[in-house]
Protein backbone atom coordinates (compact mmCIF):
# COMPACT_ATOMS: atom_id res chain seq x y z
CA UNK A 1 0.00 0.00 0.00
CA UNK A 2 1.12 3.44 -0.29
CA UNK A 3 2.93 5.66 2.56
CA UNK A 4 0.23 8.56 3.00
CA UNK A 5 0.71 11.65 4.84
CA UNK A 6 -1.72 10.33 7.61
CA UNK A 7 0.72 6.98 7.54
CA UNK A 8 3.61 9.70 8.98
CA UNK A 9 1.70 10.71 11.74
CA UNK A 10 0.65 7.01 12.84
CA UNK A 11 4.26 6.17 12.76
CA UNK A 12 5.27 9.17 14.71
CA UNK A 13 2.52 7.84 17.51
CA UNK A 14 3.40 4.30 17.39
CA UNK A 15 7.19 5.36 17.57
CA UNK A 16 7.77 3.72 14.48
CA UNK A 17 11.10 5.28 12.85
CA UNK A 18 10.97 6.89 9.64
CA UNK A 19 13.52 6.03 6.35
CA UNK A 20 13.82 8.99 3.64
CA UNK A 21 16.04 8.61 1.07
CA UNK A 22 16.48 11.62 -1.46
CA UNK A 23 16.08 10.19 -5.63
CA UNK A 24 16.70 12.50 -8.75
CA UNK A 25 16.17 10.03 -11.34
CA UNK A 26 13.99 7.42 -12.70
CA UNK A 27 16.27 3.84 -12.15
CA UNK A 28 17.21 4.87 -8.25
CA UNK A 29 13.72 6.06 -7.39
CA UNK A 30 12.53 2.70 -8.88
CA UNK A 31 15.21 0.69 -6.52
CA UNK A 32 14.72 3.05 -3.35
CA UNK A 33 10.99 2.51 -4.12
CA UNK A 34 11.41 -1.34 -4.17
CA UNK A 35 13.77 -1.66 -1.13
CA UNK A 36 10.73 -0.44 0.95
CA UNK A 37 12.08 3.43 1.78
CA UNK A 38 9.02 4.82 3.11
CA UNK A 39 9.32 8.74 1.42
CA UNK A 40 11.34 9.64 -1.29
CA UNK A 41 12.36 13.13 -1.52
CA UNK A 42 13.54 15.10 -4.42
CA UNK A 43 16.04 17.16 -2.58
CA UNK A 44 17.35 20.27 -4.38
CA UNK A 45 20.40 18.69 -3.11
CA UNK A 46 20.62 16.95 -6.58
CA UNK A 47 21.82 20.37 -7.83
CA UNK A 48 24.67 19.28 -6.54
CA UNK A 49 24.96 15.31 -7.07
CA UNK A 50 22.66 14.81 -10.04
CA UNK A 51 23.80 18.14 -11.93
CA UNK A 52 27.74 19.04 -10.74
CA UNK A 53 26.58 22.48 -8.98
CA UNK A 54 28.61 23.67 -6.38
CA UNK A 55 25.63 24.41 -4.28
CA UNK A 56 21.47 24.15 -4.89
CA UNK A 57 21.16 27.79 -5.45
CA UNK A 58 21.19 27.70 -9.07
CA UNK A 59 18.48 24.76 -9.59
CA UNK A 60 15.56 26.02 -11.27
CA UNK A 61 11.88 25.36 -11.07
CA UNK A 62 12.11 24.26 -14.69
CA UNK A 63 15.43 21.84 -13.72
CA UNK A 64 13.33 20.39 -10.26
CA UNK A 65 10.43 19.35 -12.70
CA UNK A 66 12.40 17.72 -15.21
CA UNK A 67 13.70 15.22 -12.83
CA UNK A 68 10.49 15.20 -10.21
CA UNK A 69 8.84 13.64 -13.47
CA UNK A 70 11.45 11.18 -13.99
CA UNK A 71 11.37 10.14 -10.18
CA UNK A 72 7.36 9.74 -9.84
CA UNK A 73 7.40 7.07 -13.14
CA UNK A 74 9.09 4.89 -10.57
CA UNK A 75 7.63 4.83 -7.41
CA UNK A 76 4.11 2.78 -6.37
CA UNK A 77 4.88 2.66 -3.05
CA UNK A 78 6.91 5.84 -1.28
CA UNK A 79 5.51 8.87 -0.07
CA UNK A 80 7.20 11.68 -2.78
CA UNK A 81 7.56 14.90 -1.47
CA UNK A 82 9.66 17.61 -3.99
CA UNK A 83 11.67 20.63 -2.82
CA UNK A 84 10.91 23.81 -3.95
CA UNK A 85 14.04 25.21 -5.23
CA UNK A 86 15.31 28.72 -4.43
CA UNK A 87 13.63 31.65 -5.69
CA UNK A 88 10.26 29.78 -6.58
CA UNK A 89 8.93 30.47 -3.43
CA UNK A 90 10.02 33.12 -1.22
CA UNK A 91 9.08 36.18 -2.99
CA UNK A 92 5.54 35.79 -2.11
CA UNK A 93 2.35 32.76 -1.01
CA UNK A 94 1.46 33.25 -4.52
CA UNK A 95 4.86 32.26 -6.41
CA UNK A 96 4.73 29.48 -3.56
CA UNK A 97 1.45 28.11 -4.77
CA UNK A 98 2.47 28.31 -8.67
CA UNK A 99 4.99 26.73 -8.08
CA UNK A 100 4.06 24.08 -5.90
CA UNK A 101 0.87 23.54 -7.89
CA UNK A 102 3.32 22.75 -11.14
CA UNK A 103 5.21 19.77 -9.19
CA UNK A 104 1.41 18.56 -8.31
CA UNK A 105 -0.07 18.85 -11.23
CA UNK A 106 2.69 17.95 -13.72
CA UNK A 107 5.03 15.75 -12.05
CA UNK A 108 2.77 13.93 -9.67
CA UNK A 109 4.84 14.52 -6.33
CA UNK A 110 2.20 14.45 -3.12
CA UNK A 111 3.79 16.97 -1.17
CA UNK A 112 6.50 20.16 -1.15
CA UNK A 113 8.78 20.97 0.96
CA UNK A 114 10.22 24.30 1.57
CA UNK A 115 12.89 25.89 3.66
CA UNK A 116 12.68 28.45 6.77
CA UNK A 117 10.17 29.07 9.61
CA UNK A 118 9.08 32.41 11.18
CA UNK A 119 7.69 35.03 10.01
CA UNK A 120 7.39 34.67 6.13
CA UNK A 121 7.41 30.89 5.76
CA UNK A 122 4.73 30.12 8.29
CA UNK A 123 2.32 32.05 6.40
CA UNK A 124 3.32 30.92 3.07
CA UNK A 125 3.05 27.24 4.34
CA UNK A 126 -0.41 28.18 5.86
CA UNK A 127 -1.10 29.56 2.55
CA UNK A 128 -0.84 26.45 0.39
CA UNK A 129 -2.01 24.31 3.45
CA UNK A 130 -5.32 26.48 3.17
CA UNK A 131 -5.68 25.54 -0.69
CA UNK A 132 -4.61 21.62 -0.23
CA UNK A 133 -1.16 21.65 -0.70
CA UNK A 134 0.71 19.11 1.89
CA UNK A 135 3.63 21.05 3.14
CA UNK A 136 7.07 19.69 4.69
CA UNK A 137 9.25 22.02 6.88
CA UNK A 138 12.57 22.37 7.10
CA UNK A 139 14.82 24.38 9.74
CA UNK A 140 18.26 24.09 10.94
CA UNK A 141 20.89 24.37 8.52
CA UNK A 142 18.69 25.65 5.63
CA UNK A 143 21.47 24.85 2.48
CA UNK A 144 19.41 27.29 0.26
CA UNK A 145 21.27 30.21 2.93
CA UNK A 146 24.66 29.15 2.63
CA UNK A 147 25.95 32.24 2.00
CA UNK A 148 24.21 33.77 4.88
CA UNK A 149 25.53 31.47 7.05
CA UNK A 150 28.67 31.35 5.70
CA UNK A 151 29.01 27.85 4.77
CA UNK A 152 27.54 24.56 5.83
CA UNK A 153 27.93 24.78 9.70
CA UNK A 154 26.10 23.30 12.39
CA UNK A 155 22.87 25.32 13.69
CA UNK A 156 21.15 26.29 16.57
CA UNK A 157 24.24 26.16 19.16
CA UNK A 158 23.79 29.20 20.93
CA UNK A 159 20.63 29.30 23.64
CA UNK A 160 19.47 32.26 21.34
CA UNK A 161 19.24 30.57 18.22
CA UNK A 162 18.02 26.97 19.46
CA UNK A 163 15.32 29.26 20.73
CA UNK A 164 14.91 30.69 17.31
CA UNK A 165 14.51 26.86 15.58
CA UNK A 166 12.53 26.03 18.26
CA UNK A 167 9.86 28.74 17.83
CA UNK A 168 10.17 28.42 14.12
CA UNK A 169 8.98 24.87 14.26
CA UNK A 170 6.66 25.94 16.46
CA UNK A 171 5.57 28.09 13.59
CA UNK A 172 5.37 25.80 11.04
CA UNK A 173 3.61 23.28 12.96
CA UNK A 174 0.67 25.66 13.39
CA UNK A 175 1.00 26.79 10.03
CA UNK A 176 -0.42 23.59 8.85
CA UNK A 177 3.04 21.40 8.30
CA UNK A 178 2.83 17.79 8.16
CA UNK A 179 6.56 17.21 9.24
CA UNK A 180 10.07 19.30 9.48
CA UNK A 181 13.38 18.29 8.65
CA UNK A 182 15.80 19.28 11.10
CA UNK A 183 19.35 19.37 9.80
CA UNK A 184 22.63 19.91 11.54
CA UNK A 185 21.69 20.88 14.65
CA UNK A 186 22.39 19.56 18.41
CA UNK A 187 20.82 16.22 19.13
CA UNK A 188 19.24 17.56 22.52
CA UNK A 189 17.37 20.17 20.51
CA UNK A 190 16.46 18.37 17.73
CA UNK A 191 15.17 15.78 20.59
CA UNK A 192 13.47 18.67 22.41
CA UNK A 193 11.89 19.57 19.33
CA UNK A 194 10.47 16.43 18.29
CA UNK A 195 9.24 15.82 22.08
CA UNK A 196 7.42 19.55 21.34
CA UNK A 197 5.60 18.90 18.13
CA UNK A 198 2.51 16.51 17.49
CA UNK A 199 3.96 16.23 13.64
CA UNK A 200 7.14 13.96 12.55
CA UNK A 201 10.70 15.42 12.45
CA UNK A 202 12.96 14.25 10.22
CA UNK A 203 16.66 14.42 11.16
CA UNK A 204 19.97 14.36 9.25
CA UNK A 205 23.06 15.68 10.88
CA UNK A 206 20.43 16.20 14.06
CA UNK A 207 20.77 12.76 16.77
CA UNK A 208 19.09 10.03 17.12
CA UNK A 209 15.69 11.62 18.73
CA UNK A 210 13.92 12.55 15.59
CA UNK A 211 11.06 10.41 14.76
CA UNK A 212 12.59 9.63 11.11
CA UNK A 213 16.06 9.84 9.61
CA UNK A 214 16.69 10.70 5.80
CA UNK A 215 20.33 10.87 4.10
CA UNK A 216 21.09 12.37 0.52
CA UNK A 217 21.28 8.87 -1.92
CA UNK A 218 24.30 10.00 -3.37
CA UNK A 219 25.93 9.95 0.25
CA UNK A 220 24.62 6.70 1.28
CA UNK A 221 25.69 4.78 -1.17
CA UNK A 222 29.32 6.25 -1.89
CA UNK A 223 28.56 8.01 -5.18
CA UNK A 224 29.45 11.92 -4.17
CA UNK A 225 33.14 13.30 -4.11
CA UNK A 226 32.27 15.33 -0.63
CA UNK A 227 30.22 14.36 2.41
CA UNK A 228 28.79 16.09 5.56
CA UNK A 229 30.23 14.95 8.41
CA UNK A 230 26.85 13.31 9.66
CA UNK A 231 26.71 11.33 6.76
CA UNK A 232 26.91 7.52 6.44
CA UNK A 233 28.17 6.06 2.97
CA UNK A 234 26.74 1.82 3.54
CA UNK A 235 28.25 0.89 0.27
CA UNK A 236 31.09 2.43 -1.81
CA UNK A 237 29.78 2.78 -5.49
CA UNK A 238 32.27 5.14 -6.70
CA UNK A 239 35.02 1.82 -6.15
CA UNK A 240 32.46 -0.02 -7.82
CA UNK A 241 31.67 1.76 -10.75
CA UNK A 242 35.15 2.34 -11.54
CA UNK A 243 36.65 -1.29 -11.17
CA UNK A 244 33.27 -2.41 -13.98
CA UNK A 245 34.50 0.73 -15.67
CA UNK A 246 38.35 -0.23 -15.77
CA UNK A 247 37.46 -3.50 -16.51
CA UNK A 248 35.11 -3.61 -19.64
CA UNK A 249 38.17 -0.94 -20.97
CA UNK A 250 40.91 -3.64 -20.09
CA UNK A 251 38.73 -6.13 -21.50
CA UNK A 252 37.68 -4.28 -25.10
CA UNK A 253 41.54 -3.15 -25.00
CA UNK A 254 42.97 -6.71 -24.96
CA UNK A 255 40.12 -8.46 -27.68
CA UNK A 256 38.94 -9.97 -24.55
CA UNK A 257 35.14 -8.85 -24.79
CA UNK A 258 33.27 -9.91 -26.30
CA UNK A 259 34.70 -13.15 -26.77
O1 LIG B 1 17.88 18.65 -0.70
C1 LIG B 1 17.95 17.71 0.10
O2 LIG B 1 18.48 16.63 -0.21
C2 LIG B 1 17.41 17.92 1.43
C3 LIG B 1 17.74 16.89 2.47
C4 LIG B 1 19.14 17.06 2.93
C5 LIG B 1 16.79 16.94 3.60
O3 LIG B 1 16.76 18.88 1.68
Amino acid sequence: MAVTIDQLRKWKEQGRPISVLTAWDFPFATLLDQAGVDVLLIGDSLAMVALGYSTTLPLTLEEMLYHAQAVTRGVNHALVICDLPFLSYQESPQQALRSAGTLLQQAGVAAVKLEGGYPDMATTVHYLVERGIPVMGHVGLTPQSVHQFSGYRRQGTSDADADRILQEAIALEAAGAFAIVLEHIPAPLAAKITQTLAIPTIGIGAGAGCDGQVLVTADMLGLSAWQPPFAKAYTNLQESITGAVKQFCDEVHNHQFPQ
